[in-house]
């Protein structure tokens, strides 16, 4: 791998800005392979170099993965003229990452987001070819009925010619307000809402629970994010690899 800066390689992990990297290296508190660093614009091979930060070893990814609970308020993007957006919630040293959002919630829809520098696996990831299952539980305005669920599972032609394919919908209550899950496998513009106001079911609230085989992790508050862990990066992984190619 390419030699890097050490303060980069340190703030890349996101606990420590690249400020206080310097100031660990002068208090002596980062070793390269047991040796104290002397400057932050050292260069190491962070895979193969042991770098160590307080006496622990820091866990060098070359791609970061995180996952976001999106509060409702934030654009899916990456600037915007218009107002806050998901980076906004990141501290300065990730959004120096080139993090970008896999995939789009609107700015009312709340719930798991994933963000990542890893352009290849967020691609298949958003492959409408790889069918990766994407969930949300959402509160709408009437009944939602069997009729309902029988019109996803078909799949629905939008008046305006859009066709959006079989998904699924489970009833959890039906109402004068009704909360629904539902399980798409492609992500049109505003497709969950569309859907079902076409069937006469306005979106009230929408949640993303689900990408592919991850869970939003229920431990993070709205607006709080976490790395995936590795083995949950390659449990995304394993997961398209194991879906349809284009
Ligand atoms: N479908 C929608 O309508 N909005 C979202 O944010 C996600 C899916």
């Amino acid at each position: 791998m390419e030699k890097q800066r050490l303060d980069k390689i340190i703030a890349s992990t996101g606990k420590w800005s690249r400020r206080e990297v310097k100031a660990l290296i002068r208090q002596g508190l980062v070793l390269v392979d047991g040796v104290p660093a002397r400057s932050a614009e050292e260069k190491a091979d962070p895979g193969a170099a042991r770098i160590e930060v307080k006496g622990e070893p820091i866990a060098y990814r070359r791609y970061t993965w995180l996952m976001l609970n999106k509060p409702a308020g934030y654009l899916s993007a990456t600037e915007d003229g218009r107002g806050a957006t998901v980076l906004d919630l990141l501290p300065e040293e990730l959004r120096r990452q080139g993090l970008f959002p896999v995939g789009r919630l609107d700015k009312d829809t709340e719930g798991l987001l994933l963000l990542t520098n890893e352009g290849g696996l967020a691609h298949d990831l958003l492959s409408p070819k790889r069918h990766v299952d994407k969930v949300y539980y959402t509160r709408v305005a009437g009944r939602l009925t069997e009729a309902d669920c029988a019109a996803f599972a078909r799949g629905i032609t939008l008046p305006d010619g859009l066709v959006c394919r079989s998904a699924g919908l489970e009833i959890l209550s039906a109402g004068e307000e009704s909360e629904g899950r539902v399980t798409l496998r492609e992500g049109k513009f505003h497709q969950v809402k569309r859907m079902l106001a076409y069937l006469g079911k306005p979106v009230l609230y929408l949640e993303r629970i689900k990408m592919g085989n991850l869970p939003l992790d229920l431990s993070l508050s709205r607006g709080e994010f976490r790395f995936l862990t590795d083995s949950e990066v390659e449990s995304l992984r394993a997961q398209v690899d194991s879906l349809e190619k284009p």
